[in-house]
């Protein structure tokens, strides 16, 4: 029996319509475009500013663009998979409220925090599903309201992050396109340079937590650069050996958007020129677990039937890893 092959049949996004400019941020902290520009490379970040619209909200969005443009109907979903380290609430999962939402009443669904590694750990996931024969359609979304975690009176974190979502379908295929291979890594000792302090079981939200702001995004920048640009490097490099991919094999690099400089260090030291590597850090900032799914929404055109796509990130964890992907269509 030939094998299985999870292969990408379609991808939607959801960006939420307010922008948040560097110039509106250089009024909100001590910072400036010039600054934002050079050591981030970020110009804008959407926000999603209604106070009763959560991440499930901009999820379904996306879902329910995905299910028209690829004509499927909501039952014939098998199993929904959300990437968020931005859930609804702690439980019920933000999987079940996007299903719910759009009208998948046939499946299961669950949620994967693997910070902004959640979409590449959740597609990894996934596609193990349709491998096996278990499934036959699957979505995998990421969707984040990460202005919900970020502290807007700390320049260090506030002008990295943006609101958004977006997902894509899964299906078998017997030919040998979609996920071809996957290197995933985490190490826990990560934490202590990136992590929310507050609100889970160690320490509860109290009125404590709140007046310490301990539910902000706490980041150690310059740490989390070191690993981020290391680790991408060397898992990308594993993944191409193991799979005998030379840099002219590989049409597009599709990274984590968290820091342009991060993303050009990855694939200088690749090799792989900037022309091939997908970019739009600067319109949408860091959308945590959505990076890589708007990315492959934006290039959708400009991608052919047989491309190699390795997509690759790092994250709260920490956590990284590669996938390489032939598109499918
Ligand atoms: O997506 C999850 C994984 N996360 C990442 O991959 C993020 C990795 N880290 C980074 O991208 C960068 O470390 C940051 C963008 C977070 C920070 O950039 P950096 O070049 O590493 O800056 P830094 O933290 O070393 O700070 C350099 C200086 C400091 O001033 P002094 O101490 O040298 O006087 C900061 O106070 O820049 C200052 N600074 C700012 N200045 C103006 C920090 N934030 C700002 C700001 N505007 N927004």
């Amino acid at each position: 029996m030939s094998k299985i092959h999870a292969i990408i049949t379609g991808v939607e996004s959801f960006v939420p319509d307010y922008i948040l400019t560097n110039e509106e941020l250089s009024r909100m902290v001590d910072t400036s475009d010039e600054w934002i520009m050079t050591r981030i490379g970020i110009k804008e970040r959407h926000i999603l500013k209604d106070k009763d619209k959560a991440s499930s909200y901009m999820g379904a969005k996306a879902v329910e663009r995905l299910l028209a443009k690829t004509n499927t109907k909501p039952e014939e979903i098998d199993f929904v998979l959300c990437a968020t380290v931005t859930p609804d609430m702690q439980f019920p999962a933000t999987a079940n409220i996007i299903a719910d939402k759009v009208g998948i009443k046939n499946g299961f669904g669950y949620d994967i925090n693997a910070g902004c590694s959640g979409f590449l750990f959740a597609l990894a996931s996934a596609s193990k599903w349709i491998e096996t024969g278990s499934c036959k359609k699957v979505i995998v979304v990421g969707t984040e309201k990460m202005s919900t975690i970020v502290n807007y009176e700390d320049r260090a974190v506030c002008p990295i992050f943006g609101d958004a979502a977006a997902a894509i379908m899964l299906e078998p295929s017997t030919e040998p396109y979609g996920v071809m291979d996957c290197l995933l890594r985490s190490d826990g000792m990560g934490r202590k340079h990136l992590h929310q302090k507050a609100g889970g079981s160690l320490k509860p939200p109290t009125h404590e937590t709140i007046d310490a702001k301990e539910h902000y995004i706490y980041q150690e920048g310059p740490a989390v650069y070191k690993h981020a640009v290391i680790d991408m490097y060397e898992i990308t490099k594993e993944l191409c050996e193991k799979n005998g991919l030379k840099t002219e094999d590989i049409n597009w690099v599709v990274p984590h958007q968290a820091n342009k400089r991060i993303i050009d260090s990855v694939t200088q030291r690749l090799g792989v020129p900037p022309e091939r590597v997908m970019i739009n850090i600067h319109k949408y900032g860091n959308t945590t677990s959505a990076t890589l799914p708007l990315c492959l929404w934006e290039w959708e055109k400009q991608l052919k039937k047989g491309d190699n796509l390795i997509l690759t990130t790092f994250g709260a964890g920490f956590t990284w890893g590669a996938i390489w992907v032939k598109w499918a269509y």
